[in-house]
C-alpha cells in the first residue's frame, strides 16, 4: 500500500492544498486505486520554505504546485502504485 500524505498546514492550505487533495481523490476515484493508495491529509510537514504544497510519498517530501498536481500524480505517483500490495 501506498502512502501518500497531503499538506493541510496554514501555508499549504493558502498555496492550495485544497486543490491537490481534490486532484488526488479524483485521480484515485477514476482509476478505483483506493485498494492500492492510502491516502491521507496531515499538518504541517515543516517544508513550508519551498514553493508548493508539501506531499509525502512513502515518507519522501515533495513540493507539488497545485496547478500541476495532475501531472504530479500520473508521473510520481501512479508509477508506484504497479506491485504495491
Ligand atoms: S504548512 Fe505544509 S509544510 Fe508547513
Amino acid at each position: 500500500m501506498l502512502e501518500v500524505n497531503v499538506c493541510i498546514g496554514s501555508s499549504c492550505h493558502i498555496k492550495g492544498s485544497y486543490n491537490v487533495i481534490q486532484t488526488f481523490q479524483q485521480i484515485i476515484e477514476e482509476r478505483s486505486l483506493h485498494d492500492r493508495i492510502n491516502f491521507k491529509t496531515g499538518f504541517c510537514m515543516k517544508q513550508c520554505q519551498y514553493p508548493g504544497v508539501a506531499v509525502s510519498v512513502s515518507g519522501v517530501k515533495h513540493h507539488v504546485d497545485c496547478e500541476k498536481a495532475t501531472g504530479f500524480f500520473l508521473t510520481e505517483i501512479l508509477p508506484l502504485t504497479v506491485n504495491t500490495e
